[in-house]
């Protein structure tokens, strides 16, 4: 997959639907209000002029690209949904164009396949024609100058309001003049529409890095866009099954996925929001939604109890952005899943085989989350080693369960001790600059780690020639010394720090530490001595 651009693991707001201007306007006027981080609004099918893609509803968003730049100014960006059933009608000159161009699927005496999505009786984009992706990715042009950088893609498997629930299956792809039926190629369709949107998004952008999420995909898919798994419920059992379903996703190489957070359907609760809400600091994808008609799922919903406790899990995702850009970073490289099953990191540990349950967010990090209600216990598995409690340094022994007290406040959240973490502070959104990078380390005796800082502009593909920074941080721990070395191996980039803060989590006098730094930054040591073994 490319490096996805910063703004897109940031927190994300979404709803079917923010109806118009004024509801976009007081729903951002309230997450600044209450100092909540946000880096994304989404904007649902009713943006729409009866649901027609490529435009807007002049009475309910008079002026969208003043919206969206007076938004941007806060750091908030907007992402329009774009289905592929393009509204049947003459007055419509996307479905005129199409006609006339030839770019709809057809069956084989050439007449058009029409469907029934929201928008009524539709026609479908034959995404598997070159010069069709090429037609539909230029219309995304319509969306880039109004200043909008990423675009959702929904209703692709493609979903029709049918019996099959999707087209019939004696349509003709024309395939670049392989003909085939929708029945041998449904399966890439979807994908297809994807790496449309991706090609158009990105042609049209110049030089940033596009954003697509997508509902259907298939192998490959996350070469274009991040997967989220769909119209789950607000039901403690989905958030189970969010766990596993994005872990064989990620074993499937879509490295970026998630769920939708709170669940779709249903009306959700503050407890579940809550719960829902710490797993999602660490799903690649970070987006709240949820359905027509059911009740409002934005943090605030629920009481101020709910409120203030979920504000700190999406605060806490700034602070980890730093750690899961570097995962992020790694799987762009190598196809590594950023939330990973414990027996890709264990493999050898039968324990972990069945574990779905608890997960890891690159390699040293294991999440172990609360999914039932009323629960303040869990057992988390520890694989072999030493792990330390992320908010209290407690240190627990592993190749053992464990029974850990997680109250509502709570997610479990255990370091690999020997592990290199970098996090910074919380902030408004990805368009504030990172002032301060705390380092924090958890020293081993008698060993020693390296770990690779990655570090780019989060918005441009300068990095992909080069325009970043990369810095190998090693430590040597003996029982009682520690030796930091720090070495920049690329300086193609300047990153915004202004203070590097060595964190050392352990029983380490200040005189015992070495530190050989150079990176180009202020440093600074602090130590965190509150460990107590269990
Ligand atoms: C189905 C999608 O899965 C859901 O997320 C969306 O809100 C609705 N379509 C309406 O566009």
């Amino acid at each position: 997959m490319p490096l996805p651009p910063k703004w897109s693991l940031g927190y994300h707001q979404s709803r079917y639907s923010y109806k118009s201007e004024k509801e976009v306007r007081e729903l951002v006027e309230t997450f600044k209000a209450k100092r909540v981080p946000l880096d994304a609004i989404y904007l649902d099918i009713h943006y729409m002029d009866e649901y027609r893609v490529f435009t807007f509803d002049s009475n309910r968003f008079p002026n969208p690209k003043k919206l969206i730049e007076e938004l941007r100014k806060d750091g908030i960006r907007v992402v329009p949904i774009v289905d592929p059933g393009v509204k049947a009608g003459e007055n419509y000159p996307i479905y005129r164009e199409e006609t006339n161009e030839s770019h709809f699927c057809k069956y084989s005496k050439g007449d058009v396949y029409h469907g029934d999505v929201w928008p009524g009786r539709s026609a479908f984009p034959d995404f598997t024609n070159e010069k069709t992706r090429r037609w539909w990715g230029k219309q995304h042009k319509f969306y880039t100058d109004l200043g909008i950088e990423g675009v959702w893609n929904d209703m692709n498997e493609p979903s029709v309001f049918n019996e099959t629930k999707t087209m019939d299956l004696a349509v003709i792809h024309e395939n670049n003049g392989q003909p085939k039926t929708h029945g041998e190629l449904h399966n890439i369709y979807g994908m297809m529409m994807g790496a449309t949107t991706h090609e158009g998004l990105k042609d049209e952008l110049a030089n940033k890095r596009p954003f697509v999420l997508i509902r259907a995909g298939y192998a490959g898919i996350q070469r274009y866009a991040t997967v989220w798994t769909g119209d789950n419920r607000s039901f403690w059992e989905h958030l189970q099954m969010a766990l596993p379903m994005c872990m064989n996703l990620e074993l499937s190489g879509v490295a970026f996925c998630g769920p939708d957070v709170g669940g779709f359907a249903n009306d959700s609760n503050g407890e579940l929001l809550t719960r829902w809400t710490q797993v999602g600091l660490f799903t690649p994808y970070f987006r709240n939604h949820s359905v027509l008609n059911s009740i409002h799922q934005e943090l605030w919903s629920f009481g101020t109890r709910y409120e203030e406790m979920i504000k700190r899990y999406i605060e806490e995702r700034y602070v980890w952005l730093p750690y899961l850009y570097n995962v992020f970073k790694e799987a762009s490289r190598t196809g590594m899943p950023v939330m990973r099953p414990l027996l890709l990191e264990f493999p050898y540990d039968e324990q972990t085989v069945n574990i779905y349950d608890q997960f890891m967010v690159g390699e040293d990090v294991l999440v172990a989350p609360i999914l039932t209600p009323s629960t303040n216990h869990r057992v988390v598995y520890l694989p072999e080693g030493t792990w330390i409690d992320y908010w209290t340094d407690q240190k627990r022994v592993g190749g053992k369960y464990h029974l850990v007290y997680a109250d509502i406040d709570t997610l479990p959240i255990f370091i690999k001790e020997g592990a290199i973490i970098p996090l910074t502070a919380p902030k408004a959104s990805t368009n504030e600059k990172d002032k301060q990078l705390f380092i924090h380390l958890y020293p081993q005796a008698n060993e020693s780690k390296s770990y690779t800082l990655y570090e780019d502009d989060g918005l441009s593909l300068n990095h992909e020639t080069g325009a970043c920074f990369e810095c190998d941080i090693h430590m040597e721990a003996s029982a009682d010394q520690l030796t930091i070395t720090t070495h920049e191996k690329i300086n193609g980039y300047s990153p915004d720090w202004e203070e590097r803060i060595f964190i050392i989590h352990g029983a380490i006098k200040e005189e015992n530490i070495r530190l050989n730094d150079k990176m180009q930054f202020v440093s600074r040591i602090l130590i965190k001595d509150n460990a107590h073994d269990s």
